[in-house]
């Protein structure tokens, strides 16, 4: 199992602020949502009844996704391991419901959502720990069920502690770089295959190409 020790501790320490300075989604190009909307109307295509359009925001911060999703018409529950982060979301985000728990062991049953998301939360994952994470992502999906997965395109690892120490918060934070081939490629074995993909570059504020992934549960 990956220690996630670092992440949860760096996290509950910078929760308050990262609600604070992302409250929302403008931190993402339109191109981004695009592809949330798309996930959206194919969750909700893929249903009878729209309130059993159930999805599951997988790392879900403080909340801000799972606010954008439940605008688009979906049912949102979220999952994030830090307590702070979780604290953070019920206080934004009172109606939903979100509990402490790791990605690498959802508390949820197989085939339980219509839906997942995880939007930058497999960043703090290593290679050698992706594919647990992804499998319990594709377990928890009904078959037919879309999975989106956004995050920072290319390859190694990036120290991202400096940038928090320059606002002032002393963590030991590493985020992972992966290619949209690796990911699709990983979730195609696990019974998940591509729908469509975004590769865009990086804007004047971030540092990397940006990529996102629609699956679909075979
Ligand atoms: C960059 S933030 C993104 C949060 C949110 N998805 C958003 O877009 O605002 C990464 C989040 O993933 C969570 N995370 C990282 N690894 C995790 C894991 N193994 N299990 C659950 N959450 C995890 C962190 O606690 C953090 O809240």
């Amino acid at each position: 199992m990956t220690d996630y020790a670092d992440v949860r501790r760096a996290y509950d320490i910078v929760a308050s602020d990262y609600a604070a300075r992302l409250p929302d989604t403008r931190a993402e190009a339109p191109l981004d949502l695009a592809m949330v909307d798309a996930f959206a109307t194919a969750v909700l295509a893929g249903v009878s009844d729209p309130t059993t359009a159930t999805v599951l925001d997988a790392g879900c911060g403080a909340g801000r996704m799972s606010g954008y999703l439940t605008s688009r018409g979906l049912s949102v529950r979220g999952v994030d391991l830090a307590p702070g982060m979780v604290e953070m979301a019920r206080r934004d985000h009172p109606d939903l419901e979100f509990t402490v728990a790791s990605l690498d062991e959802l508390p949820c049953g197989d085939s339980e959502f219509a839906g997942l998301m995880l939007w930058y939360s497999i960043i703090h994952t290593p290679p050698t720990g992706l594919d647990r994470v992804l499998a319990e992502a594709v377990r928890v999906l009904r078959p037919g069920g879309h999975l989106i997965v956004g995050f920072q395109s290319g390859t190694g690892t990036r120290d991202v502690a400096p940038a928090y120490r320059r606002l002032g918060h002393e963590v030991r934070l590493e985020r992972h770089l992966y290619t949209a081939d690796e990911v699709a490629g990983r979730l195609a074995t696990l019974g998940a295959d591509e729908v469509a993909r975004l590769v865009r570059r990086a804007k004047a504020d971030e540092r990397d190409d940006q990529a996102v992934l629609l699956a679909r549960r075979s």
